[in-house]
């Protein structure tokens, strides 16, 4: 039996460009109209969430979400540098209406791995004028949005962003071991989440929007170990770690630029963080490697892990590294927790209740021992875009048929409906959903 405390609420995670459809302005289209999507997809339809939204926001209504974490897309914003869409801006609008009606929450993230196509002519993230544009764009919605959203999340996963971006070549422009284009966009965002989280909170101030504001990232932790005792392996581990988590853990929460990004706090000391959002996904083993598109370590899979602990993208399932992540996270900074994404591609859904059940037990055993985890959003409500990697991972609660994008809600879905409702996973559950109490390392 599992019970789930009335503090932690639980809903789900979507990003514009994974579900909506229809945006001939953002980058990923034109970088799929370039080919660079895998079995040569598109951003075109996606979901067609942009069209469905009612549909959806019933669905989520139906499973009985509390909370619901999903992006604004800034070409639909601002199509045109400068340019100021209302149709954008009062599809939003609508959207927002819709779900507070539905007693659904919203955390809207400002930036999720996409910009409008304008801006990545004009270098995007390494360039560092993208900072003064991306806390226009953020003025602007904040303003637009006024009383219905108090709750933001600046930059998803800069870390993942920048290092698909400039080391790996998978997300537009593409560049391939550019670690000097990895610091410099790296940089950019940590100063643009600094500086949007004051905005933010000015701009609510001023303008005495309700609700209480809170401003956070959305960090992607994943758990590090490493495969042998050889010291070049630790020494991997140590520069990945630093590398791809510490720089910016330290940079979001903290305002403090390390090398090589900079020294000192360009924006004061303080906390820029009123919650600490963490995607996490799986565990990782780190090899030395002398290849710079690994950023110093090669990041594999334990080759003893059998099938049934990896999903269908071969990541492991490591609930575990969940736990060892968080506790040493909130012992370096005591704040308010989100998981802002937690989730598995699994088309069969055989794995994904399981997976459910086995992450939030780790959560409430987190919570019984003190630390202050106030959100589950997990990834994702929809079958959506996999960026480069197409449409064929199925993330989603809901199963989305792109040939006619009827949804239909998987088990595993209704599993996570129920459970947000009895908040209570009882032996009964457990027996329909097929959930065992294992025990893994
Ligand atoms: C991203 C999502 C993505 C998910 C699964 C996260 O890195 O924020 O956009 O779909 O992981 O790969």
């Amino acid at each position: 039996m599992l019970t789930i405390p009335k503090k932690l609420l639980l809903g789900s995670a979507t990003a514009a460009t994974q579900i909506e459809g229809g945006d001939l302005n953002s980058n990923w289209y034109h970088w799929s109209l370039a080919g660079k999507i895998a079995n040569n997809e598109s951003s075109i339809v996606a979901a067609d969430h942009y069209n469905r939204y009612p549909e959806d926001i019933q669905i989520m209504s139906e499973l009985n979400q509390e909370i619901y974490r999903m992006s604004i897309e800034w070409s639909r914003i601002e199509p045109v540098k400068g340019v100021w869409s209302q149709e954008g801006i009062d599809h939003y609008k609508d959207e927002m209406a819709m779900l507070l009606k539905n007693g659904i929450q919203p955390l809207v993230t400002l930036h999720h791995f996409s910009c409008p196509e304008w801006l990545q002519k004009e270098g995007a993230w390494v360039n560092s004028d993208t900072v003064e544009r991306f806390l226009i764009f953020t003025g602007k919605v904040v303003l637009e949005l006024g009383n219905m959203v108090s709750e933001y999340c600046t930059i998803n996963e800069p870390n993942v962003f920048a290092m698909d971006t400039y080391m790996d070549a998978k997300y537009p422009p593409g560049h391939k071991d550019d670690i000097k284009s990895y610091f410099k966009a790296s940089k950019n965002l940590i100063v643009a989440h600094l500086r949007a989280y004051k905005l933010i909170h000015n701009i609510r101030a001023e303008h005495k929007f309700s609700g209480i504001t809170k401003v956070g990232i959305a960090h992607h932790l994943a758990h590090f170990e490493v495969d042998s005792k050889n010291p070049l392996t630790h020494l991997s581990k140590k520069l990945m770690d630093y590398s791809f988590h510490d720089l910016f853990t330290k940079g979001m929460i903290e305002g403090k630029l390390s090398m090589p990004l900079g020294v000192g706090y360009p924006e004061g000391k303080g906390r820029f963080c009123d919650f600490i959002g963490v995607n996490y996904y799986s565990r990782h083993i780190i090899r030395s490697t002398m290849n710079p598109s690994m950023l110093f370590g090669e990041v594999t899979v334990d080759e003893s892990v059998p099938d049934s602990r990896k999903n269908d993208l071969g990541w492991e399932i490591y609930p575990k590294g969940l736990s060892i992540i968080l506790k040493k996270l909130y012992k370096d900074y005591p704040l308010p927790i989100y998981i802002t994404e937690n989730g598995i591609p699994d088309v069969n859904d055989t794995k994904r209740a399981q997976f459910i059940y086995e992450h939030l037990k780790e959560l409430v055993t987190l919570i019984e021992e003190g630390i202050d985890i106030r959100r589950y959003y997990h990834w994702s409500l929809l079958d959506n875009l996999e960026w480069n990697d197409g449409y064929g991972p199925r993330f989603g609660l809901v199963e989305v048929n792109y040939n006619t994008l009827k949804r239909t809600i998987r088990q595993s879905g209704k599993f996570y409906g129920e459970l947000i409702k009895h908040r209570h996973i009882s032996k009964e559950m457990k027996q329909t959903y097929n959930i065992k109490d294992v025990s893994y390392e």
